[in-house]
């Protein structure tokens, strides 16, 4: 199979993810920070290395602020629904994922928060000035995700966050698609909460992400529970990172994912990239060559994460999809990606988009047969 499904869940994964994995559960996997014996350390160490490569990553400066969940819409829920109160404003843009939709929605019904959507240009791309227009007194917290699931357009994410820091307000990014995928330093980019899964670009097992959190941001956390730290408290700690990381963590998952940015940094983010945007281009070069097929995705590696949206002109998109994956053996996804708003911005609503999403496995004779696959496939079509 050419699998090409790789903002859904990257595959395959480097091979040291899944040595590691499997080290981690046949060696030392006890339950980390629940026990003196060796094992138990063991365990405790590999989470707190894993931990520390992955905040390095990011250049998050204290490790102890990332909390572990089991994957990035977790980890938005608990930023969300952590730090907004009644009468918040929030903004964000019509490119989000349901993952951060829902919960503002859902916080809009119960609680009464305000919610301002900005509309970006034909790609989803936000205009820095929507943004700053859309302050008020209230506002407590922009979110916006780092790129988009669907189209894969990268949003202007360093400036979003000078805006949020210079207005006192919190700036959450949604780094589903981005960790791993572009350049994210929480520093520069000014931002104060994280949601990323360890299962996509960052190349681990499914079931981990993790959540960030900058110092002065005050969260209450959803979920209460035994964190292995004071255990004479009846009350949950208010340290991080055990406030949000109650129950045993998921230790071969998070040494997977800390295996997976290993992996990353062997190669060198710049030059996966690189890697990356040269198939992007081919792709998109070839698809318009081609003709008879619409782009929804940009052809640039400064505004594309690793995503190819497309249409065949008169076809439903699962159709497509349905005909690549059983006549030519290729995965990719169809239809409406959970993110309504983002296929209503980009016109998409009723067809949806066959999306291709590149991984750093993937190979130009891989994109050769691809573009074999649609040529034949328009060729068809225009002859019915
Ligand atoms: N959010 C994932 C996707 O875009 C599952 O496919």
């Amino acid at each position: 199979m050419i699998y090409l499904d790789n903002a859904a869940t990257s595959f395959p994964k480097p091979d040291k993810v899944y040595e590691e994995v499997l080290r981690c559960m046949k060696e030392y996997c006890a339950n980390p920070g629940r026990g003196g014996h060796y094992m138990s350390i063991e365990s405790g160490k590999a989470v707190m290395e894993a931990r520390e490569a992955i905040c390095s990553f990011f250049n998050i400066r204290n490790p102890m602020q990332l909390s572990f969940t089991k994957n990035a819409t977790e980890a938005l829920n608990v930023a969300i629904k952590g730090l907004l109160k009644a009468g918040d404003h929030v903004i964000t843009t019509t490119m989000e994922h349901n993952s951060v939709v829902r919960p503002l929605k859902t916080l809009e019904k119960e609680l009464g928060i305000e919610l301002t959507f900005i509309q970006g240009n034909e790609y989803g791309e936000v205009d820095i000035a929507d943004i700053q227009r859309a302050v008020k007194e209230n506002t407590r917290l922009i979110a916006a995700t780092a790129s988009s699931n669907v189209n894969g357009i990268i949003m202007p994410f360093r400036k979003i966050g000078e805006i949020a820091k210079a207005k006192g307000i919190v700036f959450l990014l949604d780094a589903a698609q981005g960790a791993g995928a572009i350049t994210i330093d929480v520093e520069e980019d000014h931002i104060d909460m994280m949601a990323f899964p360890g299962h996509k670009s960052l190349l681990g097992p499914q079931g981990t992400g993790a959540l960030y959190v900058r110092e002065n941001v005050i969260l209450k956390e959803l979920m209460q529970g035994g964190t292995g730290s004071n255990s004479e408290n009846v009350f949950q700690p208010e340290i991080m990172p055990d406030m949000l990381e109650s129950g045993t963590l998921n230790t071969p998952g998070i040494v997977g994912m800390g295996a997976g940015v290993g992996f990353i940094n062997s190669f060198g983010l710049e030059n996966i990239k690189l890697y990356k945007a040269m198939l992007v281009k081919k792709l998109h070069d070839g698809i318009t060559e081609i003709g008879g097929m619409k782009l929804y995705s940009k052809n640039d590696i400064n505004h594309n994460s690793g995503i190819v949206a497309m249409n065949v002109d008169g076809i439903d998109s699962t159709e497509i999809s349905y005909v690549l994956d059983k006549v030519y053996g290729i995965a990719t996804r169809a239809g409406l990606h959970c993110a309504p708003m983002a296929h209503a911005a980009l016109g998409t609503m009723k067809t949806g988009v066959v999306r291709f999403s590149i991984g750093c496995f993937n190979t130009v004779q891989e994109i050769d047969l691809v573009l074999n696959a649609l040529k034949e496939i328009v060729l068809k079509t225009q002859n019915n």
